[in-house]
């Protein structure tokens, strides 16, 4: 099968992409308004695309009534959030969190969720995450005028005590359960790993891995 991308509709294009780029992770993302008011949502067109700087982008669209979404709005207003990572003990809540609760309601009140202070920014940072980046925002890019990328800079981590190592900076995969999202309402648990050595063309030359 062949999709010519130019003839399909965009729901359809937002079909295959999602449907086979996958799994996504979910960036769980904590602002504040202008208003002082808390706002958290899930997002998972997320990913990090550089170390130095610290490179984070997040998809955003618009509200169906053309509206930016509070998130959007907040990091445009304040130029700073957290991306809270998303592991299997927390997945409903953040689920509670995408539903469109009227402005007014807290959403992470409604999941049974808490905020604790942050070190860099305003933002809070979910208590229940085992991983928050907090982020100031540097550029953001609007192709269409439904559809916004968000470009951050991480400036602090916080990881729970159990899931890195110190010496090493690298995770516990015992520890750290990150789900991702599939498509529709589908969501993957990391249950088996693998590794691959990869080689320099020398290694390569005397032993192919095959
Ligand atoms: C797992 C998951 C991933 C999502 N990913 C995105 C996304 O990448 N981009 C987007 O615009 N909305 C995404 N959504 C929908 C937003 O979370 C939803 O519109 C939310 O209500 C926005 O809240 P806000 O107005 O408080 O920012 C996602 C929802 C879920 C449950």
């Amino acid at each position: 099968m062949e999709f010519d991308f130019a003839n399909l509709a965009a729901k359809d294009r937002y079909k295959l992409l999602v449907g086979f780029i996958i799994p996504r992770p979910i960036a769980f993302v904590t602002t504040v308004g202008l208003d002082g008011m808390a706002n958290a949502a899930p997002f998972s067109f997320f990913n990090v695309f550089g170390e130095d700087p610290a490179t984070v982008v997040l998809g955003i669209q618009m509200r169906p009534d053309g509206t930016m979404k509070d998130t959007t709005r907040n990091i445009l207003d304040t130029g700073e959030y957290v991306i809270n990572m998303v592991d299997e003990a927390i997945a409903e809540q953040m689920n509670v969190c995408a539903v469109d609760f009227p402005s007014g309601h807290s959403e992470l009140d409604e999941a049974g969720l808490t905020l604790e202070p942050s070190r860099a920014v305003k933002p809070g940072r979910i208590a229940q995450s085992p991983v928050s980046f907090e982020c100031r925002h540097m550029h953001s890019i609007t192709f269409r005028p439904d559809r916004s990328l968000i470009i951050g800079e991480v400036v602090w981590m916080r990881a729970r005590d159990d899931v890195i190592d110190p010496q090493t900076f690298r995770l516990r995969p015992e520890a750290y359960h990150p789900v991702g999202r599939l498509y529709g309402n589908m969501y993957a648990r990391q249950s088996e790993r693998f590794e691959m050595v990869r080689q320099t063309f020398a290694e390569w030359k005397k032993a192919p891995v095959a």
